[in-house]
């Protein structure tokens, strides 16, 4: 019986295969000419295990992820031999060491840094590194739930994305940074507009330390949020008010924010009414755009500059985004770091305004590049998507990550155990933060808040290298 279903399905397939007029492939090789597509859907899989070298895969070479997903299972993160990465290609960073390095017994901990000093609830916090905004809806209930437990144990930040506040994000207990999108899920009366309400309310918990306008996201400048149809259940459409079941495209711009004056006054009085710090992200497009920002800033006076700049890299990940942004849009976080930092010295804003840097910054090399070129704290998303389990399978879109971390599905949702993973979490920012100690120590310094750009160098032609000092010289402010 077992072989004639079989025979029969053959022949099915073989017919509809010959007789479809959709794939070329298959109507010239019936049957056989599924194994293309079968490869094509498992090759996503399979190619890094067989046939990518270690440095080799997109967006984050293996060798990266491995050392995420060791730092996350505090597994020995040392390796044997010698580098794999030379010879060193144009653009490459190294670290200046210091003859005499700081002895681990003479180290002393991370400066703890203030936000918003003038507001009436300043943010304080001693950590460098924080779990960058990630909605709920794009990942799933299991994956806040261990990032937010996991954040309260590494004593670090949860932003809660565009979305809006779940009880997911406030059941870990860690401190949380109310991000408000373009759609201003959570934060919007009923005909869209700014709720001042909805605002103090979300003040009121004390979890909740600072507040994010977000601009643009480095994955999709000018485009807002997507949440596709496949992942707006029962619960995340009554957080959104949205209607259930249908893809989600938030405005691509505030409605209220259409220059850098608007921008101040929107920062401002979320301050006003909340209380607390209030910065914007957003990834740079028009350097230029900076000076007219900084310029307003100083016509209307300090209390009205941001608190804070998250700066997102061009390179950042996104849940769905458009190809054609996502690769061709704005500056990478190399480029723009520097800039933003200098002109915000150049204007006498960097003392008033902290810098919050993402886009790539997962291992302990590129967090320190990024403290030395001046962030003040960095953002990651997917280094603690990788913490969670994420394999880069590309699927964040569709509704069918099979590690359980950005899906709604609730089958491939169980799979994510929120407090073995909330454990991963706390590892792996403890490893990172360990690891960002030791090239400090090794350039001389006693904490990451003594690097400077003199610790960097850049290789450039010819293989020899060049200081980030001399690339990117101090700023002297500019007279008025
Ligand atoms: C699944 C996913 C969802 C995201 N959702 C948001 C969001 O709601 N709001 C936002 O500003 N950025 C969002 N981002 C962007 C990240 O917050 C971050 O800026 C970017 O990924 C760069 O950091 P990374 O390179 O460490 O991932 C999302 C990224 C991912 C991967």
């Amino acid at each position: 019986m077992l072989w004639i279903t079989l025979l029969v399905a053959v022949i099915v397939i073989v017919l509809w295969d010959l007789f479809q007029t959709e794939h070329s492939l298959l109507r010239t090789y019936p049957l056989v000419g599924h194994l293309r597509y079968i490869a094509e859907a498992l090759g996503v899989y399979f190619r890094q295990f067989f046939y990518a070298r270690d440095t080799e895969e997109e967006p984050f070479n293996r060798a990266d992820r491995t050392w995420v997903y060791r730092a996350a299972k505090t597994a020995d993160t040392t390796i044997g031999f010698g580098s794999t990465r030379n010879p060193r290609p144009i653009g490459t960073i190294y670290f200046v060491a210091s003859p005499f390095p700081v002895l681990y017994r003479e180290a002393t901990e991370t400066h703890p840094i203030t936000i918003g000093p003038n507001c009436k609830y300043p943010y304080t916090t001693r950590s460098l590194i924080n779990i960058s905004a990630m909605s709920y809806g794009s990942i799933s209930k299991n994956a806040i739930l261990a990032l937010s437990k996991g954040a309260k144990k590494a004593n670090c930040w949860l932003n809660t994305g565009e979305g809006g506040i779940s009880p997911y994000h406030l059941e870990g207990g860690c401190d949380l940074i109310a991000q408000i999108g373009t759609a201003k899920f959570g934060f919007c009366d009923e005909n869209g507009n700014l709720s001042d309400s909805k605002l103090k309310e979300a003040a009121a918990l004390d979890q909740v330390k600072m507040f994010e306008v977000k601009l643009s996201q480095g994955a999709k400048p000018g485009k807002g949020g997507i949440l596709p149809a496949s992942k707006v259940t029962p619960e995340i459409a009554k957080l959104r008010n949205v209607p259930l079941n249908k893809t989600v495209i938030s405005p691509n711009r505030f409605l209220e924010i259409a220059n850098s004056n608007d921008l101040l006054d929107f920062l401002y009085h979320i301050r006003q009414v909340t209380g607390k710090p209030t910065g914007f992200k957003c990834v740079l497009g028009d350097a230029k755009w900076l000076d007219d920002l900084c310029m307003e800033i100083r016509k209307k006076g300090l209390d009205y500059a941001p608190d804070f700049i998250t700066l997102d890299g061009a390179e950042g990940g996104t849940g769905a985004a458009p190809m054609s942004l996502v690769d061709y849009m704005g500056y990478p976080i190399a480029e723009s770091l520097p800039i933003l930092v200098d002109k915000l010295v150049q204007y006498s804003l960097r003392e008033r305004i902290k810098v919050i840097a993402s886009g790539k910054l997962i291992t302990p090399d590129m967090v320190v590049w990024a403290l030395a070129t001046g962030a003040d704290l960095i953002n990651s998303a997917r280094g603690f998507m990788f913490a969670l389990g994420c394999i880069q399978s590309l699927q964040c879109n569709k509704n069918t990550c099979p590690t359980g971390v950005a899906t709604q599905n609730p089958w491939l949702e169980h799979g994510l155990d929120p407090t073995n993973k909330a454990e991963r979490v706390y590892q792996y920012v403890k490893t990172l933060e360990h690891e960002v100690g030791i090239i400090c120590h090794s350039c001389g310094v006693h904490e990451p808040r003594q690097l400077s750009r003199r610790h960097v160098r850049m290789v450039c032609e010819n293989g020899t290298s060049v200081s980030l000092e001399e690339i990117y010289p101090d700023q002297v402010p500019l007279t008025q």
